[in-house]
């Protein structure tokens, strides 16, 4: 099902992600009548401008009176009837355009009728059932074939059902159907106190909600073991792994085993790394991971020191014989953000620390992922104070969805004194 959301940016209730608009239905399966009575409630109880309730809801039902059902069917655009003739309920969402108190014209009938429809629509989803709201389609015909009085505004046809099979719809829906859905971000559709002046949203609010409605393991960046390119670096490092971390890294002049997994999110890679023996502390600006990944540690009896810490304003201590970044620094397409990130990976690493990162190479052209893509001269640039660039080379980033984006490896090192 098309839940997954690709730019959310404050956590919100679940009740939200779950309503979308599905094409696929169950034909088979009505709506019974407790239900649909619930949903019509919720529609009830929306608010309206001077308490005029001013919408009108007509159910047509295929199992309990096809030929209304068919002929609201009709009346809706030929592509919608596509799909829209699987669903049990059509249920048309009219506004009365008159306040019935001094019959003046109600400009807000249309609104509130909205109102009430969503309403509706949510509390469906509430009920594990699917809608789709519909605005094509012949509103004179349907006045028409359903007997409506003439001034009624009809709004939409909403159809609703349990949902159904995907592979039941033509090749066109089920490509919609399963795509990520998205949205404005919140910066380009709220302005504050004024129009076009810029809003800004909390720091790591949009991680947060990520981590709240997406189920840990479907995120894109989700990958079980450690990854290949960080575990190819740690064995150049360190080549004899059944030497405990910190005697090795002590060999190749890092002071003891200290590794830092920044924007450890799911926390799979901080698993793997304590696994290797090393001693691991793990951070990210999400709660909610913090959370996941901690479970995840306590329940393989790990040990790892997690801290919810943002990398750009960080109050880690360090020092780190490594840091791990997979999939973090190309957060930051900002160049302010870049430079704060490099002081904290600066501050944060021992003398001739590793900083091992992974990001999106800037020759994958992808619409979804990171806002920041690079090459060995952009990490070159980012890096160039305080950091050798010791080698990179692309490779992929292997999650749980099809695509494999290009990454770009690296392997930094610290040079100096740490500051
Ligand atoms: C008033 C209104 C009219 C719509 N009309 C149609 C329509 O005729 N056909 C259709 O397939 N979807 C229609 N939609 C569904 C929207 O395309 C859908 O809500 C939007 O793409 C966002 O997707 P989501 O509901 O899954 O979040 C309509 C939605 C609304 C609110
Ligand atoms: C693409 S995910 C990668 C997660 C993890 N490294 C992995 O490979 O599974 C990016 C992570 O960076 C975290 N993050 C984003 N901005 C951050 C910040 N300013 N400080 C710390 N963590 C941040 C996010 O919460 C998210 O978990």
């Amino acid at each position: 099902m098309a839940q997954q959301r690709m730019n959310v940016q404050s956590p919100v209730e679940r009740l939200f992600a779950n309503r979308w608009s599905t094409r696929a239905f169950d034909a088979d399966k009505p709506v019974n009548s407790e239900q649909l009575a619930t949903c019509l409630e919720a529609a009830r109880w929306a608010p309206s401008c001077f308490g005029e309730e001013p919408w009108h809801f007509i159910v047509a039902d295929r199992f309990s009176d096809e030929t209304a059902w068919q002929k609201v069917l009709d009346c809706l655009a030929a592509k919608n009837q596509l799909w829209a003739k699987q669903a049990p309920l059509l249920i048309i969402a009219a506004a009365d355009p008159v306040f019935t108190k001094n019959g003046n014209a109600n400009r807000w009938a249309e609104y509130d009728t909205g109102q009430a429809a969503i309403c509706m629509c949510l509390q469906a989803a509430a009920l594990g059932l699917a809608s789709h709201q519909m605005g094509g389609f012949d509103a004179e015909a349907l006045k028409q074939a359903l007997g409506m009085p003439e001034k009624m505004h009809v709004m939409s046809v909403t159809a609703l059902g349990h949902a159904g099979d995907v592979q039941t719809l033509d090749d066109d829906f089920q490509a919609s159907e399963t795509a990520p859905r998205t949205r404005k971000p919140l910066t380009d559709i709220v302005h504050a106190g004024c129009w076009q002046q810029a809003w800004q949203a909390p720091a790591g609010a949009g991680w947060e909600a990520r981590y709240q409605e997406t189920p840990i393991e479907s995120l894109p960046w989700f990958h079980a073991g450690l990854d290949p390119d960080i575990g190819a670096a740690l064995d150049q490092l360190m080549p004899d792994q059944h030497v405990p971390a910190q005697h090795v890294l002590a060999q190749h002049k890092l002071s003891a085993g200290h590794i830092l997994d920044l924007g450890c999110g799911p926390g799979t890679q901080s698993a793997a790394l304590a696994q290797r023996g090393f001693d691991v502390t793990a951070s990210d600006i999400s709660n909610s991971a913090i959370a996941a990944a901690k479970q995840r540690a306590e329940k393989a009896g790990l040990n790892i020191a997690f801290q919810t810490d943002d990398v750009l304003n960080s109050r880690l201590q360090g020092p780190f014989d490594v840091i791990v970044d997979r999939g973090v620094f190309h957060c930051f397409p900002e160049k302010a953000d870049q430079q704060a990130y490099v002081a904290t990976a600066k501050r944060l690493l021992a003398h001739d620390g590793i900083l091992l990162l992974k990001c999106f190479h800037k020759d994958e052209t992808c619409e979804m992922g990171p806002p920041g893509r690079y090459d060995e001269t952009d990490i070159r640039g980012f890096f160039a104070n305080g950091f050798e660039l010791v080698e990179t080379h692309t490779s992929r980033f292997k999650g749980p969805i099809e695509l494999q984006p290009k990454a770009l490896f690296c392997i930094l090192k610290r040079t100096g004194e740490a500051t």
